[in-house]
């Protein structure tokens, strides 16, 4: 049997934006990397592997919550809404509500990784014919515009899974949230996952797995450059390195130099002393009530609270305030 591909909506960013960014952030006195870029079609594989670790417990952990409380969560999600993932990636956990929601108006999976989010659509497609599958290429922390449903849309939904607003600082979460409040409007409603404090050494493990999965996928950002940019860094050169930073209760990933030496990129030289790193991701996590103060200067009241017996990650429903 052929299954078409559904059409895709392309808003993702242009080559240009990634030198820009990546020379902005690599000038600073405080080098970084926007952690967007992790995700090329080999960097969303890795990522998949990643969810897939022993150590790695949020994504199982997400899945069983989702799954034992499925009918529960998606009894929220009433008939005709637009349901719009943001950072889809393989649309696994969707699945659980997807089996359950046969009268959507439309699924939106949005992701920056343009083949793998194409080839997600197309099974999905293949898996749920009577769904109307809008695939979305963006960045969702820049402006894009929502595919047109073939249904009428009542209201829309934001599914933002993995605990991804964990890797915007709390200020601009805030920020985020504010926005997602406005897509949701006052009849929808935002699903999110949200990653829990908790002892350091779960979280440490979680971020140095022992496969060396998590080291290759924040590599790969050093590879993306070289092969998209023209830049020369040397991959023998830099280590992966991750931790939690307790004071500001989140995990840092960073690229740390082995050696003082100098890359080139786009016409620029870049200087690294031995030692000197590239912060390229935070994750942060929140206690239950710091979220809720979070959502709460967002506009958004948290209506539900889902977790596992450990309470390592929370599965919440908010609504925007009226
Ligand atoms: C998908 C952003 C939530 O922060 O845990 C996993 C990404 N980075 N291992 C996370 C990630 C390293 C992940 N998020």
């Amino acid at each position: 049997m052929i299954t078409l591909s559904p059409p895709l909506h392309d808003c993702a960013p242009d080559i240009e934006s990634f030198e820009a960014e990546a020379l902005s952030g690599l000038s600073a006195l405080e080098k970084t990397l926007p952690c967007k870029y992790f995700y090329d079609a080999y960097g969303s594989a890795l990522f998949d592997r990643i969810c897939d670790l022993p150590e790695y417990y949020p994504t199982r952990t997400e899945t069983a919550i989702m799954q034992q409380n499925a009918d529960e969560i998606a009894a929220l999600i009433r008939s005709g809404s637009l349901l719009i993932e943001y950072g889809s990636g393989s649309s696994v956990k969707t699945r659980i509500l997807l089996d359950r929601l046969p009268r959507l108006a439309g699924y939106v999976p949005m992701d920056i990784s343009r083949e793998h989010l194409q080839r997600t659509a197309a099974r999905l497609a293949e898996a749920y014919p009577h769904l109307d599958v809008l695939p979305l290429c963006a960045d969702y922390t820049a402006e894009f515009t929502l595919p047109a449903a073939c249904r009428p849309v009542r209201s829309h939904v934001v599914y933002f899974p993995g605990s991804t607003i964990g890797n915007f600082h709390p200020d601009d979460a805030r920020t985020f949230l504010t926005h997602i409040a406005e897509v949701c409007g006052p009849d929808g409603g935002l699903l999110i996952g949200v990653d829990l404090k908790k002892e350091a050494e779960v979280l440490n493990a979680a971020y140095n797995d022992a496969q060396g999965v998590t080291a290759a996928f924040n590599l790969n950002l050093l590879t993306r450059m070289n092969a998209e940019l023209g830049a020369d860094f040397d991959l023998t050169q830099f280590a992966h390195r991750a931790f939690y930073n307790t004071l500001a209760g989140r995990i840092e990933m960073h690229l740390m130099s082995l050696t003082s030496q100098i890359v080139r990129l786009g016409g620029a030289e870049i200087q690294f002393g031995e030692e000197e790193s590239i912060l390229t991701e935070c994750s942060y996590k929140y206690s239950l009530a710091d979220f809720a103060g979070l959502a709460e200067s967002a506009g958004l009241q948290v209506r539900k609270v889902w977790t596992d017996t450990e309470q390592r990650f929370s599965v919440q429903y908010l609504t925007p305030k009226s």
